[in-house]
């Protein structure tokens, strides 16, 4: 058994030992969405820091800790605060809260975030459904001995972002007559924003929006064999494309402002993942 497995053992058998709920869907909170609780009825609540060897968000508004209990009819896990790699853990720490998920019984994972918008038709506030994700400036979370338990050593990533979940965003979309917008997401390390020349740069990759989380924990998950939606609200748009200098405290007010909108296009969204 892998060093990480036996981790994620520990963690699991400290769950169980919680609760013997089991969710289908997977939710990890971005900025501004920390008030989610009032959208569903929770049952249970963990704290980060009672599970053994867990990772702790050390983040400004990033409050740790899994809500369990019901997005409508579907059973749900709901992340309040999530780890990122720029905190100093590494990559299998900071994924290990996804493979937590997995042993619990997820079998879709639902990514948000805030992010600064480097394509030049979004606005501050847009929400973007992400179509895929470029990681290679971050570490992979898959390096070091493969965690066999849960997924091979080459996994294949072509289809991070699944195509009926996407479907079923963008129709969720339509009726609750949300704008939404669409592109690749790019992780960084962070934890500084990035210069303009760096994101001229991720705009000739091919990014249209970059953070400092998320594709990592979609790679873990694809690992495990989770499916895997996500939306991002852009916050801010990237550094050299505005006027104003970048600050948390702004990515913050933006996500806060939007919440509302992003909680009913997620809530609604998830509500339609019952059957799936
Ligand atoms: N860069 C990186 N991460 C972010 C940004 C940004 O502009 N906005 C919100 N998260």
């Amino acid at each position: 058994m892998s060093r990480q497995y036996e981790k994620l053992e520990k963690c699991c058998a400290y769950y169980r030992s919680r609760t013997g709920f089991s969710p289908k869907v997977g939710l990890i909170l971005g900025s501004g969405l920390g008030g989610y609780a009032k959208n569903m009825k929770v049952e249970t609540e963990i704290p980060y820091g009672d599970i053994p060897g867990f990772p702790v968000s050390t983040v400004q508004g990033h409050d740790g800790r899994y809500l369990l209990g019901y997005i409508g009819r579907v059973p749900a896990v709901v992340m309040k605060g999530r780890v990122h790699y720029y905190e100093g853990y590494p990559m299998e720490d900071v994924v290990l809260p996804v493979r937590l998920m997995k042993k619990m019984g997820i079998e879709i994972l639902f990514l948000t975030n805030a992010s600064g918008g480097i394509n030049e038709s979004f606005s501050v506030g847009d929400f973007m459904m992400i179509t895929d994700q470029i990681s290679s400036f971050v570490p992979s979370p898959l390096i070091g001995e493969n965690v066999s338990e849960l997924g091979e050593r080459f996994p294949d990533m072509t289809h991070i972002y699944d195509r009926e979940l996407m479907e079923v965003i963008k129709k969720t979309a339509q009726e609750e007559a949300v704008e939404l917008k669409q592109g690749v997401y790019l992780q960084t390390s962070g934890p500084n924003f990035e210069s303009p020349a760096e994101i001229r740069m991720y705009a000739t990759l091919g990014a249209d929006a970059v953070g400092m989380s998320t594709a990592c924990e979609a790679i873990a998950a694809r690992h495990a064999g989770i499916r895997v939606c996500g939306v991002s609200c852009i916050s801010n748009m990237a550094s050299g494309l505005s006027k104003e200098e970048l600050s948390h405290l702004d990515v913050q007010a933006v996500a806060d402002r939007r919440a509302e909108e992003f909680e009913r296009l997620v809530t609604r969204s998830i509500e339609k993942m019952e059957t799936m």
